[in-house]
């Protein structure tokens, strides 16, 4: 029997990030700038696409630069764009795209990638002296940015030097010197918890930068997949079939064959470190927060591969709304997978509004319930606020009835101002923040006291006398649709 497959889902698949923006361009969400300059420019009109929540940008022909030698940003501002990647129906939103990306996951089972024994991401192979980041158009994004970064939307390549587990994350890059790039791994994060053990047993940690590759790649390195998952496991397992992968020549490191520019190193030890100034850079809080002197991890970049006309991929963050929607899907079905867990009933939803990071973070966390007894709203509140993705640089927790909106901030606000009381919030003090949370004081910053406060808030209807809680002043649906059709005001 020949199975045919859909011509959809046949015509809709990509191995490399030309692919990912031909379908973009496809579905008419691309958009191309010719004769943009580096400085400034590539990134106010990232800014002014993302934050409306519009097409993805290519950037040709950039100022200094030769033709062929591009930029790609805002990846992931629409639903369709985020769903492409994430391999769903493209006509889902909201929390109709977060539930189907849980439906997904529910049955996750990693692909392995395949080792193949070279790519394209080697049309290009440049050592030693002739070393040259700024060969490439890395845009200074903002206006108080401490430099151009050619890492935003990366993936950073480690291995573990006690057991070889390798990790992929994406952490920030500012070009340092011509073969200097920084590495902004906070602690804790994976990438930096390896760099660390090298430095411990005295030895330089060796690691490979991919700046332009497949956006699924990208998907992979900023989502917290777990521990012992092995690396392009998590994007072959969302496309369906095994990544190809190549190894790095020099470290044997895993690179996505069709990568676009990858860069191939090593941190120094904590001794031979230069100490540089890395940052600042727009954050994902909307803010310029983070500047240190010789914090930074530096890598010493000694070969850079890259394919002919290489496209770097940007994704910085912008001033909210975030620019990033799959974190919403990923983060708040992680939320909610573990309000599950722990056996609470009645979650009808999870979002993040306002700001947020990648996997985790975000300042404002929403969760909407079938409010079904005394303390329910409370223990929502509580678990979300604990669990991994809801912990992380939070601020809010607010709990809302089934018939808010929770995607939508307005309907949110009103339920807070309409179903909440000021002396009931509930506070929760020295909990986990972020490096970049814009409220660290000055002193909690110089100490590393990165902790700050949630605040719980239930805003559902009171359950003890809910029954005789006002109604709301809205047309019911019926009557409101009966009005409309015979009016056109559909
Ligand atoms: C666009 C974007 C930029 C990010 N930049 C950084 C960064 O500069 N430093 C950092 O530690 N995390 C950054 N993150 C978050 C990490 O990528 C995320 O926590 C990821 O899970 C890290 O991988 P790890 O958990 O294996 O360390 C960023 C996320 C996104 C989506």
């Amino acid at each position: 029997m020949v199975v045919e497959q859909a011509p959809e889902a046949a015509a809709a698949e990509f191995d490399d990030l030309q692919g990912f923006l031909d379908l973009v361009e496809a579905d008419g969400e691309l958009r191309r700038f010719n004769g943009v300059d580096w400085h400034l420019e590539i990134g106010g009109i990232n800014e002014a696409l993302a934050q409306k929540r519009g097409a993805m940008c290519l950037f040709d022909e950039i100022t200094g630069y030769l033709a062929g030698y591009r930029v790609s940003s805002n990846p992931f501002t629409s639903y369709r764009r985020t769903a492409r990647v994430l391999r769903l129906p493209v006509d889902l939103e909201g929390v109709e795209l977060l539930n189907a990306y849980r439906q997904k996951i529910r049955d996750i089972r990693p692909i392995s990638p395949v080792t193949v024994p070279t790519g394209p991401v080697f049309e290009n192979v440049i050592t030693g002296a002739d070393v040259d980041l700024f060969k490439f158009p890395a845009p200074q994004w903002n206006e108080l940015d401490g430099g151009r970064f050619l890492g935003t939307g990366t993936a950073t390549v480690t291995r573990d030097p006690e057991d070889a587990w390798v990790n992929l994350g994406t952490y920030r890059n500012q070009i340092m010197a011509p073969n200097l790039l920084g590495i902004l791994a906070n602690p804790g994060k994976h990438g930096r918890i390896h760099i660390d053990k090298y430095h411990r047993k005295g030895e330089r940690a060796p690691v490979v930068v991919s700046v332009g590759h497949d956006p699924t790649v990208f998907v992979e390195a900023s989502y917290n997949v777990g521990l012992n998952t092995e690396a392009y496991a998590f994007g072959g397992w969302l496309r369906g079939r095994p990544m190809e992968i190549v190894k790095s020549p020099i470290y044997g490191l895993p690179i996505s064959a069709t990568a676009e520019i990858v860069l191939e190193g090593y941190v120094p030890t904590p001794d031979e470190m230069p100490k540089m100034v890395e940052g600042p850079f727009g954050e994902w809080p909307g803010y310029y927060a983070y500047s240190a002197l010789g914090e930074t991890p530096v890598m010493v970049v000694e070969a850079i591969y890259h394919r002919n006309n290489p496209i770097i991929f940007g994704a910085p963050h912008v001033k909210a709304p975030s620019p990033t929607i799959f974190a919403v899907p990923l983060s708040a079905a992680s939320i909610w997978d573990d309000l599950e867990r722990v056996g609470l009933p009645g979650v009808t939803g999870v979002w993040r509004l306002g700001a947020w990071g990648g996997g985790a973070g975000g300042f404002f966390t929403v969760v909407s319930i079938k409010n079904l007894f005394p303390g329910h709203a409370k223990q929502v509140a509580s678990v979300a606020m604990a669990s991994r993705a809801g912990a992380y640089g939070g601020r809010y927790v607010v709990v809302v009835d089934d018939d808010i909106d929770i995607t939508n901030a307005e309907d949110v606000i009103w339920a807070m101002g309409t179903r909440s009381l000021a002396h009931e919030i509930d506070i929760v003090r020295d909990v986990w923040t972020s490096p970049v949370d814009p409220m660290l004081s000055p002193e909690q910053r110089a100490s590393a006291q990165w902790t700050s406060s949630r605040a719980l808030i239930d805003a559902t209807r009171p359950i003890r006398w809910r029954d005789q809680f006002p109604p709301i002043n809205q047309f019911s649906r019926a009557k409101a649709t009966e009005i409309r059709r015979k009016w056109g005001l559909e």
